[in-house]
Order: structure tokens, then C-alpha cells, then sequence
């Protein structure tokens, strides 16, 4: 960074050999300047890992991802950004006094609401359990089949037809009215005054990730409405960030390498007792990019399980989008002959999209048929071939609006996939689905790429010193609107752990971003890089000064052709030396990446690539 002097992270970095700290993981051989191993973030026979000791960094060919000495410890060991700086600067022999907790009456009133929620869910689970209330609610779920064990894995409860019990219960507990209100259990009568929000409702109490309780769901037992009644947002619950069963389902998502996504907490149960361990719940919305970020802390392969008619309906795919995106723009796979050659990808997560028979749902089939159930998430879908399917089965394809239609839907999707060897699959698979020419449907796809890869051409140069993630990251700074246009898959493309974290920081502030908050929410670990930003904001007002989402989109891209630059550099390396090594597997899965590669760059930069001549023009 330019101003601020060294940070505590500039002097671990600086005295860690990275070396070191992966060689304590992962076997190194020494090759030339670098050196190679057995990818520890994913399963592979060949080395295709590569640490460069000089830049004190790390990049795997086969699954794309990159880091530091910092964000190698925070993948290893699943563990946040601040631990892993905390282990490394004491390895290191690096002072770092352990900041305080930036509001510590913050993390006293989370406290607060986490055990009000727990009292609550406590209470609700020995009523379930043992009063003579419960009897119906006990009924309902013996019905449903939902075993006693579950009961007490989910802390599962029921509260009582009362507009005061829960209250009274809490108030009992030393627990102020305003605070049962914050925390959800309580609503404000008009008159003034509180009631129970949950009332003769079976519980299910939501967890977060380390198993602080955080929110209730609460189903009526016959129809009542809302069937589903859940906690409101507080400051310890927020609906689009939390996943149901994450607590119980993370260690199964890391050892199984995947994630399974269903849509309702009886759906998430009803797998855990089959010994579905992976599947988590979304609370009443789409999957988000918060969503997306958690899991991709756990697994690189989340399966999305959509029951039939929402997956059929247009605007529910639309709520796919996020992850469509997410997941396809830098995937990269290549297969010959049906096996897996390599991978590479600027991103950790590929959604797959299991689709379930009309009129069921994850509960009803689990328990019906649970081999059906493995099945079809083993089996389950590319988000593009289900927007394929989708349309294949809504379409009339019999009439010329019909098939205008699908190419309107589907050509989009395929245009927006970065691999060209998949972008052509489905180039010739839609021509197929409307019968029309592979040409035309190229045509169209082409024109959609067109707008963007023109943009990307443009603004390659950057100033010196700073690099484009800074600049990008300057830009967001100093217009927060610009955030929610941020592609889900720009930070973990930042190979740098401090600029990941500054991200984050200001992801969460959101639209209320200022320099002085970023500033203030910041640790005195990033303080340093945080100052560096705001200066930038001020010492290059005239390449910050459009609003225009634009001109971060060409950020984006500036990072995206620099990293890409530099993985043809290494992977032309690591070419060499299997030519050298007389390595014949290897040259052959390097050399099937050149076209990937090649593809790549032409796409961001067509007519001035260096690297590669494009073939298709004269
Ligand atoms: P579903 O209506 O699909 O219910 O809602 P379900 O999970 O199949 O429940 P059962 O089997 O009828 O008991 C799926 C999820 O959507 C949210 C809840 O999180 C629910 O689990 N939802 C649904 C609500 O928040 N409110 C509602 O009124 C309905
Ligand atoms: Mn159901």
C-alpha cells in the first residue's frame, strides 16, 4: 500500500516463508523458482499446486485458487481472518496486541438476544416434551414422522395457545419486555404493551453456524395462517444470511465436499434423520450471494434441491441468477473422452440443481424413498441445463413465438458462461432444441457477449503502484450503491487476504459506506490498508469520478485479464518443465488448457492479444 507505513499483516507476510507454512500441509518438490505439490482444496493425482516463494503466494492449476501465507492458514483450517493473522504474527515473533472488541455493549446485547432465544426454545422444548398441552402437537409430528430424536436435535418445541406464557416465562428470567421484542418473541400491542408471537405453534429454533440461537420458525399445526410464522429481522438474525441446520450440517459439508440446499426447515430435518447430514435450509427466500459466501467457506459443490413447480416457474429461475453467476462465469472444465482433464476455476462454488418430482418435496420423498432422494442429487443438473429444461418443457417450440421466446431465455444464459468449450455445447444444443442453424444461434450469442467484451477491452492500463484490486476496491468506497453490482465471485478472486477482509467490511456496511466507518469498523490490522483506500479516494478523484456501474464492471475485468495473464506465465512454466521432466501426462493436460487459456484472453481482448493468435479471424 502507498501511505501508511507496514502493517502487522506487511511484516507476517514478510517474515513467514510461505514455503514453510504449506510445507507443513502439503508435500513441495522444488521446480526451478517454484515450487509443486498435491492440491490440499481438492482431490487430485498430479500436482498442478504451484507456491512462488518470491511473491509469497500460492495457485493451483486444477481448481484455480490463489492466495497468501495468511489466507492458506484461513482455508486449511476453516478459521477467520483475525485468528489466522493472530497464529501467524506469533509464529512470526510479530507484536500484535489483540484489539478490543470494537463496541463491546454490541457484543453484550448479541449475548443477550442469543440467550433469550435459547431460554425461549428451551421452554418450548419441554413443553413439547412434557406438557399435557402438547398432546396435539406431539400427534402432528409422530404423524409427519418426525422420531423423538429428532425433537431434540433440532431443539424442536412447542408454544403453548397463550397470549402471555412466553413472556411471563422470560420476564421470570430477569428479561426486560423491550428486550423479548428485540429479540422476535414478542410483539407490541397497538394499545401498548406486549404479547407472544409464537402461539400453539410447533418451534423450530434457528442456530447459527457455532450453534448461538438466533431466531425462531414457528408452523401451525392445522391451517392456520401464516403456516410458517418466523422470527423478525434483529440484530442477530438476518434472513437472507442464516442457514438452517448449518450448525449440525457443517462438518458433514466439509467432508463430503458438498453442500445440499433445501427450501423448508421439515425438509432439512427429515434428511438429517435419514442420515443426510450435508442439507441445510433457506429461511423463506432464494439463496443469496450471503449464502454463497458461507458455504463456500465449506465446499466448492453446493446441489440445490427445488421442488418441480418453483423450478418450472420463470421468475423463480430468475432468483437463481445470483448463483447462476456465481457458479459458471470462470468455471472451466475439461474432459476428454468423458474424464475429467482438468479444472480451473476463479471460483469456489458449482451449483448443481436436483429437481424433484411434481408434488413432492424434500420430506415427503426422503421418507418414501430415500435411494430416489440420493439419486437425484447425485445426479442433479448444471444450473444450465436445468434453464434448459425448463424451457424445453414451458415452451410451445411448435410456433415461431414459442421458439423466439426460448433463444430469448436461453441465449443469455449461454452467453454469459466464460468457458468457450462449454458456451459452445450449448451454442449447438439450443440450435438443436428451436432448429435453427449453430450459426445463427452463434450469431446471437455472440452479439450478447459483444457489449461486454468491448468494455473489457477498453482501459487496460492502470497506474503504477496501485493495483486494480485497490482501485476497484476504492471505487466501491467511494460509491457504495455501486456494491449490490458486484459480481458474488470478485472476492475470491482478490488474491490478497487483506483486501478480501477490507471487502467484507464494507459488504456488510453496505450502502451506509462512508471512509469513516469503513475506518472505525475496521480492526487496527487493516487500518493501515483502510487508509490507503481513502487516500486513493482522494488523491485520484478523476479516476474515480464516474458513478457509472461501468466503470467498475472495467475494474473488474482489468483484475480478471491480470490474473489471467499471469496463469498463462506460470502455466507456461510449469509446461516447460514437464517437457523437460519428460513428463508425458502432464504436457498433455497442460497442453489442454492452451485453448481454454486462449479462449479466455480473446474474449476479454480480441484484436491486441499477444499471447495467442485468434484462429476464427483473417
Ligand atoms: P413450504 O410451504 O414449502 O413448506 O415452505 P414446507 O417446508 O414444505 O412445510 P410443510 O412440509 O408444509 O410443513 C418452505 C419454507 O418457506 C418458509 C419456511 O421457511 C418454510 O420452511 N415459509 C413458508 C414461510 O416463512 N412462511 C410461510 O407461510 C410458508
Ligand atoms: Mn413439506
Amino acid at each position: 500500500m502507498t501511505s501508511s507505513g507496514r502493517t502487522v499483516i506487511d511484516e507476517v507476510k514478510d517474515r513467514l516463508d510461505i514455503v514453510e507454512l504449506v510445507g507443513s500441509k502439503v508435500e513441495l518438490r522444488r521446480a526451478g523458482k517454484h515450487l509443486k505439490g498435491l492440491c490440499p482444496f481438492h482431490q487430485e493425482k498430479t500436482p498442478s499446486f504451484v507456491v512462488f516463494p518470491e511473491r509469497g503466494s500460492y495457485h493451483c492449476f486444477g481448481c484455480g485458487k490463489s492466495g497468501d501465507v495468511i489466507s492458506f492458514l484461513m482455508d486449511t483450517e476453516n478459521i477467520e481472518f483475525k485468528d489466522a493473522l493472530r497464529q501467524l504474527a506469533e509464529r512470526a515473533g510479530v507484536s500484535y496486541e489483540q484489539p478490543k472488541p470494537a463496541q463491546p455493549e454490541d457484543d453484550a446485547e448479541r449475548r443477550k438476544l442469543h440467550e433469550i432465544n435459547r431460554l425461549a426454545a428451551r421452554f418450548y422444548n419441554h413443553l413439547l416434551l412434557n406438557s399435557p398441552e402438547a398432546e396435539a402437537a406431539r400427534k402432528y409430528l409422530e404423524g409427519r414422522g418426525v422420531e423423538r430424536a429428532s425433537w431434540e436435535l433440532w431443539m424442536l418445541g412447542y408454544a403453548p395457545d397463550s397470549w402471555d406464557t412466553t413472556l411471563k416465562f422470560l420476564k421470570g428470567r430477569g428479561y426486560a419486555p423491550q428486550d423479548i421484542l428485540v429479540a422476535g418473541l414478542a410483539v407490541e400491542r397497538a394499545g401498548g404493551g406486549h404479547y407472544d408471537r409464537f402461539r400453539k405453534r410447533i418451534t423450530f429454533p434457528i442456530r447459527d453456524r457455532d450453534g448461538n440461537y438466533v431466531a425462531l420458525g414457528g408452523r401451525a399445526m392445522g391451517d392456520d395462517t401464516p403456516k410458517y410464522l418466523n422470527s423478525p429481522e434483529s440484530p442477530v438474525f438476518v434472513k437472507g444470511a442464516h442457514l438452517y441446520g448449518l450448525d449440525l450440517a457443517q462438518g458433514a459439508i466439509k467432508t463430503q465436499n458438498r453442500a445440499v440446499v433445501v427450501e423448508g426447515y421439515i425438509d432439512a430435518v427429515a434428511a438429517h434423520a435419514h442420515g443426510f447430514e450435508n442439507v441445510v435450509a433457506t429461511l423463506g427466500t432464494a439463496l443469496t450471494p450471503a449464502h454463497v459466501r458461507t458455504l463456500s467457506k465449506l465446499t466448492r459443490y453446493v446441489c440445490l434441491a427445488l421442488d418441480a413447480d418453483a423450478a418450472g416457474d420463470t421468475a423463480a429461475m430468475r432468483g437463481w441468477e445470483v448463483l447462476r453467476d456465481s457458479a459458471q462465469r470462470r468455471k472451466m472444465e475439461i474432459r476428454s473422452r468423458g474424464r475429467l482433464v482438468s479444472s480451473g476455476s476463479e471460483l469456489e462454488l458449482t451449483v448443481r440443481i436436483a429437481r424433484l418430482p411434481r408434488g413432492e418435496d424434500p420430506d415427503t420423498l426422503i421418507r418414501k424413498s430415500p435411494d430416489t432422494w440420493r439419486d437425484l442429487v447425485e445426479n442433479a443438473r448444471t444450473v444450465v441445463d436445468h434453464f434448459f429444461t425448463v424451457v424445453r418443457e414451458t415452451a410451445d417450440l411448435s410456433t415461431p413465438a414459442g421458439r423466439t421466446q426460448a433463444v430469448e431465455e436461453l441465449a443469455p444464459v449461454v452467453a454469459d458462461l466464460g468457458n468457450p468449450i462449454e458456451r459452445a455445447h450449448y451454442e449447438a444444443e439450443l440450435a438443436r432444441l428451436v432448429g435453427i442453424d449453430e450459426h445463427e444461434i452463434h450469431g446471437v450469442v455472440r452479439s450478447r457477449r459483444g457489449k461486454r467484451g468491448r468494455e473489457e477491452a477498453q482501459n487496460f492500463s492502470v497506474i503504477s503502484q496501485v493495483t486494480p484490486e485497490e482501485l476497484a476496491l476504492a471505487l466501491l468506497l467511494k460509491h457504495p450503491r455501486l456494491l449490490p453490482s458486484v459480481p458474488p465471485d470478485f472476492m475470491l478472486g482478490l488474491e490478497r487476504s487483506q483486501d478480501r477482509e477490507l471487502y467484507e467490511r464494507m459488504r456488510e456496511i453496505g450502502s451506509e459506506l462512508t471512509a469513516d466507518r469503513l475506518l472505525s469498523t475496521v480492526d487496527d490490522t487493516l487500518k493501515g490498508s483502510a487508509a490507503s483506500l481513502v487516500e486513493l479516494t482522494q488523491s485520484q478523484p478523476e479516476l474515480l469520478s464516474t458513478e457509472q456501474p461501468i466503470e467498475l464492471e472495467r475494474r473488474l475485468r482489468t483484475i480478471r485479464m491480470r490474473r489471467l495473464k499471469e496463469q498463462i506465465n506460470q502455466h507456461s512454466l510449469l509446461l516447460k518443465e514437464a517437457m523437460n521432466a519428460g513428463d508425458e501426462a502432464g504436457v498433455r493436460a497442460l497442453l489442454e488448457i492452451v485453448p481454454v487459456l486462449a479462449g479466455e484472453v480473446r474474449e476479454l481482448d480480441p484484436p491486441r492479444s499477444p499471447y495467442f493468435k485468434d484462429s476464427r479471424e483473417k
